[in-house]
């Protein structure tokens, strides 16, 4: 399996504004989780969670806020190292008087290798990530046979992974590598109506971006 020495992040825009900061400082306490190599126990976690999500990637939040606040049932991990985004999104929470998400700044490969047990999650949201367009930089991508297996193993059966990008090559390639696996079954779906257009997204469609939404389930 991949070990996560390559990062399938880029440190972009970490300048982080004052709010940003004063989230960071006042609420980490009670929406952080700092990376520990203890496995989370989901059920003191979440208590009245009946599904478990982790988000990869959340930016700057906004689809996290929109999708927990229509599944209140479901407790969302998000996991991000964007700076901005993790004090937005902490405001956000708290804004928002959110029980059901918590936040990591950590990468997501370490996260899921360390602290998420087997079969534990419902599913995952990976939604726009890095595309790396270069031919260079694809082994950069997050999504690859070693990702694959590391998500399998962290899922239920009938669990889903949900990838949506505006890089068309990048669905490709997601598509391929899916289809070359015996673990999943899935593939290219409507985009679901509550999964919201954040402001990454949107910047893609006004470039006339195709945007793919990819469902696959553990078999
Ligand atoms: C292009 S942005 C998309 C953000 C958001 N999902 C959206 O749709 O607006 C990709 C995000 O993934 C994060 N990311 C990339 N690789 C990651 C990893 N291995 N672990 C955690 N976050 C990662 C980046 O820091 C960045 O915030």
């Amino acid at each position: 399996m991949d070990t996560p020495t390559i990062k399938s992040f880029k440190l972009r825009g970490t300048r982080i504004t004052a709010a940003q900061e004063v989230a960071r400082e006042q609420l980490w306490d009670k929406y952080g989780i700092d990376f520990g190599a203890e496995r989370f126990h989901f059920d003191s976690l979440f208590p009245n969670a009946m599904e478990i999500f982790i988000e990869i990637g959340f930016g700057m939040g906004e689809a996290t806020i929109d999708i927990a606040k229509k599944f209140p049932q479901r407790g969302f991990l998000a996991v991000d190292v964007h700076q901005p985004g993790i004090g937005k999104l902490l405001a956000s929470i708290e804004e928002s008087e959110l029980s059901n998400v918590r936040v990591m700044d950590e990468d997501a490969h370490v996260v899921l290798m360390a602290m998420i047990p087997d079969e534990s999650l419902d599913g995952i949201h990976l939604f726009f990530p890095d595309p790396w367009p270069k031919t260079r930089h694809h082994k950069r991508r997050i999504v690859n046979e070693g990702f694959i297996e590391l998500i399998h193993s962290k899922l239920k059966i009938g669990g889903t992974f949900h990838v949506a990008t505006d890089w068309h090559p990048y669905s490709e390639w997601i598509e391929e590598r899916f289809s070359n696996s015996p673990l999943f079954i899935g593939g290219e779906v409507e985009r679901p109506d509550w999964r919201p257009i954040t402001r990454f997204e949107g910047q893609g469609i006004r470039k006339k971006h195709r945007v793919t939404d990819l469902i696959y389930r553990k078999v």
